[in-house]
């Protein structure tokens, strides 16, 4: 084994026994890499609970390998997620495994957010897990302090909008999956203007303000050019940075010309944004949160929704 091979990590609940490709597996023990199971071995059910007992989540796999097994995790993820029977936690790693590797192929890579099909059965995955749980706290937790900026908040967003809109609107289950899409490529945009936007640590501080202002707009022209998005998904996408009372941009939109599914991936945004850790500002806890976004309400959104929403992340 050499020191300068790159490992990836892979969530144990995608390590599906009996199916999983055939690639060696490796365990990370003081920092190091440890053979667990060679390539021409297949991973057992016998395996997976002895790794379940020592309490190991995470398995390991060589870069070279990582595009296969992230292949067929997305593709077995239905089967995976039923094996994770009432383990939360598995279930939310699964989840997070397969939505980070697909945000980073899109923001690698952006062409590949053409395949609206793929976007859409990862998203329903996300809106399934919310309807079981009622609870995202968990999922964002296991989002960890690894991945990119992009990625996290592009997950957040996603969830968290899902999370809302599902608690202030049950009965409309049909736009769920579409909010959580739309969620996922608010900010495909910055994948147009930044150099290489899962470097950034924080979209607001390079190149300049006025470049990052047109990530909105660039992002919409993108995903509409491609033609498998929906007005919901085109809309939030254009207008997320859009403000209830103007001021905001690229159209200076007021009051209900924004769609409310739009006004809340906005509000989400603005949440996520805040209580996210950044270099240049900490991250603020749910309650400055609140409180900053309430102190801008007046200008910013509305204020049944600015209450709605509070209700909704407090439960
Ligand atoms: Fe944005
Ligand atoms: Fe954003």
């Amino acid at each position: 084994m050499g020191s300068y091979e790159i490992y990836e990590p892979v969530a144990l609940a995608c390590v599906l026994p009996d199916l999983f490709p055939r690639v060696a597996l490796y365990t990370k023990a003081d920092g190091r890499y440890v053979l667990y199971k060679e390539e021409s071995l297949q991973f057992t059910e016998f395996d997976r609970d002895r790794l379940l007992n020592s309490k190991t989540s995470t398995l390991y796999v060589r870069a070279g390998d990582f595009e296969e097994v992230s292949n067929f995790a997305e593709e077995n993820l239905t089967e995976i997620l039923k094996q994770c029977d009432e383990d939360q936690p598995a279930k939310c790693a699964a989840l997070t495994q397969t939505t980070t590797t697909y945000l980073k192929n899109i923001f690698a890579d952006p062409e590949k957010a053409q395949d609206a099909e793929r976007c859409k059965k990862l998203t329903g995955h996300l809106a399934h897990y919310i309807s079981e749980s009622r609870s995202i706290t968990d999922l964002i937790q296991t989002l960890g302090s690894t991945s990119p900026f992009a990625i996290k908040h592009s997950m957040q967003v996603a969830v968290m909008s899902m999370l809302v809109w599902s608690k202030l609107f049950p009965e409309k289950t049909e736009e769920l999956v579409d909010i959580g899409v739309a969620g996922l490529l608010h900010d495909i945009g910055m994948s147009l203007i930044l150099q290489d936007v899962l470097e950034e640590k924080d979209y607001w501080t390079t190149p300049s303000l006025e470049e990052i202002r047109r990530h909105p707009f660039e992002g919409y022209v993108f995903l509409r050019k491609n033609g498998y998005y929906n007005e919901l998904v085109l809309d939030a996408v254009r207008h997320h940075h859009e403000r209830y009372f103007g001021g905001g941009y690229p159209g200076g939109l007021k009051g209900d010309e924004i769609k409310l599914t739009t006004q809340i991936v906005g509000l989400t945004d603005m949440y996520c944004t805040l209580t996210a850790e950044r270099p240049a500002r900490k991250a603020s806890t749910q309650d400055e949160a609140f409180k900053i976004i309430g102190d801008e309400t007046h200008k910013c959104f509305s204020t049944i929704l600015y209450y709605a929403f509070q209700a909704a992340i407090k439960q």
